[in-house]
């Protein structure tokens, strides 16, 4: 994809608008899908790129066709460090992220700007560009930002659509009135980048854990053999890092602990690289003061061999024994503090899923438990499902099967409730 002169020209002075901006939102971590279509106001919403990326979001951009002639893909490519998608049948960009897992993995889509003919699609439920199809196929809200010429805007056809979106709870955001690139005067200007932003900064409800410090534990646990060799387990780590987004989401400060996985931190976490039990509990206990929350949610081992060799055992025997001792329980010990934090644990059970989790969450002395079934056709370590029935003090509910962030949020939400609970109030 080339980059035209006046897409460069575009780049470098949103760039340094960037240096000099003053929005200050929060939308950490916050999944945004941006679709774009073709309008002349297309060249605003690189603003909004920019904006959205400057306010700790993650912005993936979808463009129509026809936004492509207004504006140079590679110009959102550079504000937001990802490839722009505009065709729905791209083998390449399907490989990487499916066109349904792109639409799961939004938390808002804003279409900005939303012309006529895009409106008429949506109004009508059509689905023959990738745009159209994403807004069929997510689960999270739709902002439009219509933008047109005024005669366009108030045509009875348009008014209808306007209409057929409010009703099916399509969030509407313009157009101002005012002069027109056509020359005109009157409503359908898009509305301005920085007021787009605010109102997605607003659509997402306040944190529930403003000023709340929260650890996480993530991941498996690696135990030493000898140099080259250790004892492992498959979990991929993806339940821990989702909780501790969610947690961010919420405005808690989070310190993850993770052990080896192939995961990048979510924004704004402390992460603190560990490899064996031991290090994850002493990583744990030395920074576990102040905390007021501990979701454990690592698959920590739970024996180590009890010597490690200094050099690579070499095979000389026909069989060897391996002598293992426990591990320390990181939860159990968090728990067992004089002023411990609120403690969340994760159990996996085969069989008598809630009787063994409540009898886990007593054990352990924990404030909540999320128990998930292994086995049959429940999601794996490694699945991007899972399914949880989450225990407390005097309640419990089942979250079904659905996407491990999705799920990392209702836990979260579970954890607010509970944690915020006045003393007593059961
Ligand atoms: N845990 C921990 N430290 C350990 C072992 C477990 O912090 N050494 C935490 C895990 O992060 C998880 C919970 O304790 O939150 C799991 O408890 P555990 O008793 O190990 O249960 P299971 O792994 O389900 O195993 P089992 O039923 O065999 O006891």
């Amino acid at each position: 994809m080339l980059t035209t002169a006046a897409d460069f020209y575009l780049i470098i002075y949103l760039r340094r608008r960037a240096l000099t901006g003053t929005v200050a939102l929060s939308l950490l971590g916050r999944h945004i899908l941006l679709g774009v279509s073709g309008g002349i106001a297309a060249y605003k919403s690189a603003e909004l790129a920019r904006l959205l990326v400057k306010a700790g979001a993650e912005v993936r951009v979808v463009m129509t066709t026809a936004a492509t002639e207004f504006v140079g893909p590679m110009t959102f490519q550079a504000l937001t460090g990802h490839t722009v998608r505009s065709g729905l049948f791209d083998e390449e960009h399907e490989a990487a992220m499916g066109h349904i897992e792109l639409a799961r993995w939004a938390d808002l889509v804003v279409i900005a700007p939303a012309t006529a003919d895009l409106m008429a699609r949506l109004a009508h439920g059509k689905a023959e560009d990738l745009l159209t199809t994403l807004v069929l196929a997510t689960p999270a809200a739709v902002a439009i930002a219509p933008a047109m010429n005024q005669q366009m805007w108030a045509d009875t056809a348009t008014q209808a659509n306007l209409e057929r979106l409010d009703e099916r709870e399509y969030l509407i955001w313009g157009p101002a009135a005012g002069e027109q690139a056509c020359g005109d005067v009157g409503m359908g200007r898009m509305i301005e980048p920085a007021e787009i932003a605010e109102k997605i900064d607003a659509s997402f409800p306040g944190g529930r854990l403003d000023g709340i410090s929260a650890m996480v534990t993530a991941g498996p646990t690696y135990e030493a053999i000898d140099p080259v060799r250790f004892i492992g387990n498959r979990s991929s780590g993806k339940m821990g890092f989702a909780v501790a987004r969610a947690l961010v989401e919420q405005g808690a400060e989070v310190t993850l602990v993770a052990g080896p996985v192939k995961l990048e931190a979510p924004k704004g976490v402390r992460r603190i690289d560990v490899e064996s039990a031991a290090e994850m509990h002493a990583a744990v206990m030395d920074s576990i003061a102040g905390q007021a929350l501990f979701v454990a949610s690592a698959a920590v081992a739970d024996y180590r061999p009890a010597d490690v060799a200094d050099g690579k055992i070499k095979k000389s025997a026909q069989s060897m024994t391996l002598e293992l001792v426990r591990n320390p329980d990181i939860l159990a010990d968090v728990a067992a503090l004089p002023e411990p934090p609120f403690c969340v644990g994760f159990a996996a059970e085969t069989h008598d899923v809630v009787g063994h989790a409540e009898e886990k969450r007593t054990r352990k002395n924990l404030d909540m438990i999320a128990a998930n079934h292994v086995g049959g056709e429940t999601g794996g370590f490694d699945a991007a499902d899972n399914a949880l029935t989450v225990l407390w003090k005097n309640g419990s509910i089942e979250l079904p099967m659905m996407d491990k962030q999705r799920l990392a949020h209702r836990l979260v939400e579970l954890i607010c409730d509970q944690f915020k609970k006045p003393e007593g109030d059961d």
